[in-house]
């Protein structure tokens, strides 16, 4: 087997098959840049940027990116605020906060805006190779604004009605996210966790119904899982929850302890943080009241109220009240540098057959 393999989709090609998945709050762009320089797809998670942030950070892959990156964004609808629900929240988390000694926060505050115009006309300068979307797509004339500067567009799909819905939007490819992925649930046309399916299940149904090309998420953590995954028919992995203890992460503490402990063996997905199913490591929080919960307000609105209780616990060292987002293999990631880590996911496509391209 030859170096000269090429992976991809659309016209895109990479010497590996590997798209570091974006990670929000645990990764800016050194990630990115060190897996770009690696030879795979470097991403940057901007749910949670600013503007002055979100310009920062593309300046610096845009210019120390020598290889593929990609830029992702959160495209949920804005919820309508409901003060009944974020009161009953805010009295729900009470009793935490005065254990510490401390009053909950008052109600509302995002801390994660959807991808809009405005945020278009700061991503339109730099020209992403890649721009990916989480919970669906933007609205139609956004989206052909990402197209016109030549930018390719992925999206998650955790169904086959996702996979087609997207298709038919004309996304480049497909990012086919199975339960087992850590993080947030990239749904968005059914909020009915039932209809989830494991990453065995969901890749090749995606491959047999889509003529686009499906790149594999979920559970993905060494070489021989990114060679059955393209033996699946996918055209590469996204693998997040094995960079998080990457050096050039920027992981918490207490998240890097809980992922090397065997704590880690045991996620769940939880609402409790966001408002949204995510899945992270079983923690006191998840234990005593849910892990989901009917109380949580609506994806973001749930977050302003878990800040300052994380904040307090982490300080005194300990993960119970920190989103702990990880995958079901999350107890497998191994501290290294992102270069050594991709090195070793590649490897088993290396010795794997070529694949046909997208
Ligand atoms: C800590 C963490 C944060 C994540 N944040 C994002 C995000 O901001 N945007 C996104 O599209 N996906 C996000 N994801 C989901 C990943 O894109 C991907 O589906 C998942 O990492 C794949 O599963 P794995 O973690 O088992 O490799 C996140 C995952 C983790 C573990």
């Amino acid at each position: 087997m030859t170096n000269d393999m090429q992976f991809g989709f659309s016209d895109l090609r990479c010497p590996t098959p590997i798209i570091q998945a974006p990670m929000a709050g645990v990764q800016a762009s050194a990630l990115a840049i060190a897996v770009s320089n690696a030879g795979a797809i470097g991403s940057l998670p901007c749910a949670m940027l600013n503007k002055e942030q979100l310009v920062s950070e593309l300046k610096l892959l845009n210019s120390h990116a020598k290889g593929l990156w990609n830029v992702n964004f959160f495209v949920h609808k804005p919820p309508t605020p409901d003060a009944a629900r974020e009161l009953d929240w805010r009295n729900t988390l009470a009793p935490y906060y005065r254990a510490f000694g401390q009053d909950p926060p008052p109600a509302g505050g995002s801390s994660r805006e959807p991808f809009s115009h405005a945020i278009a006309d700061v991503v339109q300068t730099f020209k992403p190779p890649i721009v990916s979307f989480h919970f669906g797509l933007p609205a139609p004339d956004l989206l052909q604004r990402v197209r016109s500067w030549g930018s390719k567009v992925i999206a998650s799909a955790t169904t086959i009605e996702e996979g087609l819905w997207l298709q038919e939007q004309g996304v480049d490819a497909v990012i086919a996210q199975g339960l087992e992925a850590g993080g947030h649930r990239g749904m968005f046309l059914s909020d009915d966790l039932s209809t989830q399916l494991g990453l065995i299940a969901l890749l090749p149904q995606l491959v047999k119904t889509l003529q686009v090309p499906v790149i594999a998420a979920g559970g993905i953590s060494d070489a021989n899982a990114v060679r059955s995954v393209l033996t699946l028919g996918a055209c590469m992995a996204q693998v997040g929850s094995a960079y998080l203890l990457a050096h050039e992460a920027t992981t918490s503490t207490v998240h890097r302890l809980a992922l090397q402990s065997p704590a880690a063996r045991h996620t769940a997905l939880t609402n409790l943080f966001t408002g949204r199913p995510a899945r992270g490591i079983m923690n006191r929080l998840m234990k005593e009241l849910g892990p989901i919960s009917e109380l949580a307000p609506a994806f973001p609105l749930a977050t302003a109220g878990m800040m300052g209780l994380r904040t307090f616990a982490e300080q005194q060292g300990n993960g119970d009240f920190s989103p702990l987002w990880a995958g079901q293999n999350g107890c497998l990631a191994k501290a290294g540098s992102a270069a050594e880590i991709t090195a070793g996911l590649a490897q088993g496509a290396l010795s794997g057959q070529p694949r046909q391209l997208g």
